[in-house]
């Protein structure tokens, strides 16, 4: 069986559509959808993801402040910036770029943003709302992998889903979202044994570990006709890859997303819907 690639770049490009259109109602409204960005010191890659949302907002008509404190920049300091940004009646959408340099608190700087800005949606509020069934802001990459799901009719309901990775930003919330569309969900991590036994009574696969040297999801893992979605962003060789070889697993499975061009430019569409919801819910909070 060689199976259908799910392509990220065709449902970003239709959600991004979307919004460019929401975009326009709101502006219509006299409200101009806004996000801030803060990017601590000059860490290449961490400049390189924040220059590429900034171009996404701006192909849709979101406008851009952006902050570049320096890397020695306190916490309290750091805090003073979030907090004028939370009391800035302009700014709609709040995104700090992860990682941070040591002397600042991932937890403490994000428990800061207000969580009718929180973009990223992973503010405690908005994950706690979100396994509640509560959200409104949820967390980019989990959110776009539901996305693709949907765009694909790929059934969740009553499925077998395995997620390998256990983290606020991928594993944990994506749990949640899978939950309540009725899928039975389990999620593995470094420490889970038999990893393989586990994967291959799975209809859905969803691997995030990001280390080829520690783990590779194989085609044996995988049953006939199951789907396979790879979060993952390996450099091997110069070449990015997934934790799959999706020239093989494709070969095994009903769907599966390449890497690049599958959940990567998922992640900065759901931003843009994000800032997009959160610019509307500050008319309803009289922001
Ligand atoms: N495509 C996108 O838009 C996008 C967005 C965000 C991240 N990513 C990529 O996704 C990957 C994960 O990101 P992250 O921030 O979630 O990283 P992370 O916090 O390091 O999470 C990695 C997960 O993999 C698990 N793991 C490590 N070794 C394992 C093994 N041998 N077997 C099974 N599980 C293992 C870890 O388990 P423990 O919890 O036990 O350590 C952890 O849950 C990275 O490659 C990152 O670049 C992609």
């Amino acid at each position: 069986m060689t199976g259908k690639k799910i392509d990220g770049l065709e449902v970003a490009k239709s959600v991004k559509e979307r919004v460019r259109k929401s975009v326009e109602e709101l502006k219509k409204q006299g409200l101009e959808p806004c996000l801030a960005t803060i990017l601590v010191g000059d860490n290449a890659a961490s400049a390189t993801y924040v220059r590429n949302k900034h171009k996404a907002c701006q192909e849709v008509g979101i406008i851009t402040k952006d902050h570049n404190p320096s890397k020695s920049i306190s916490q309290n300091e750091l805090n003073e910036l979030i907090d004028s940004l939370n009391n800035d009646r302009n700014v709609h959408g709040i995104l700090v770029q992860l990682p941070l340099p040591d002397q600042l608190d991932e937890f403490v700087t994000i428990s800061r943003i207000s969580p009718i800005k929180d973009v990223d949606g992973l503010t405690p509020h908005n994950m706690g709302l979100l396994s509640m069934r509560k959200a409104i802001l949820k967390a980019c990459t989990p959110s776009g992998i539901m996305e693709m799901f949907d765009y694909y009719d790929i059934e969740l309901e009553g499925k077998t889903i395995v997620i390998i990775n256990r983290s606020n930003l991928i594993g944990k919330p994506l749990y949640h979202m899978l939950l309540e569309k009725n899928a039975t969900v389990i999620t593995c991590h470094s420490k889970t044994k038999n990893i393989k036994e586990i994967c291959k009574n799975a209809d859905i696969v969803v691997s995030g570990v990001g280390d080829r040297t520690k783990f590779v999801l194989t085609p044996d893992m995988i049953k006939d006709g199951a789907v396979v979605i790879d979060v993952a962003i390996s450099r091997i060789d110069g070449k990015l890859t997934g934790d799959a070889d999706y020239e093989k697993i494709i070969e095994k499975v009903s769907y599966a997303t390449p890497v690049p061009g599958g959940v990567g430019p998922m992640t900065v569409s759901m931003l843009l819907r994000n800032t997009v919801t959160a610019a509307s819910l500050s008319k309803g909070f009289g922001n």
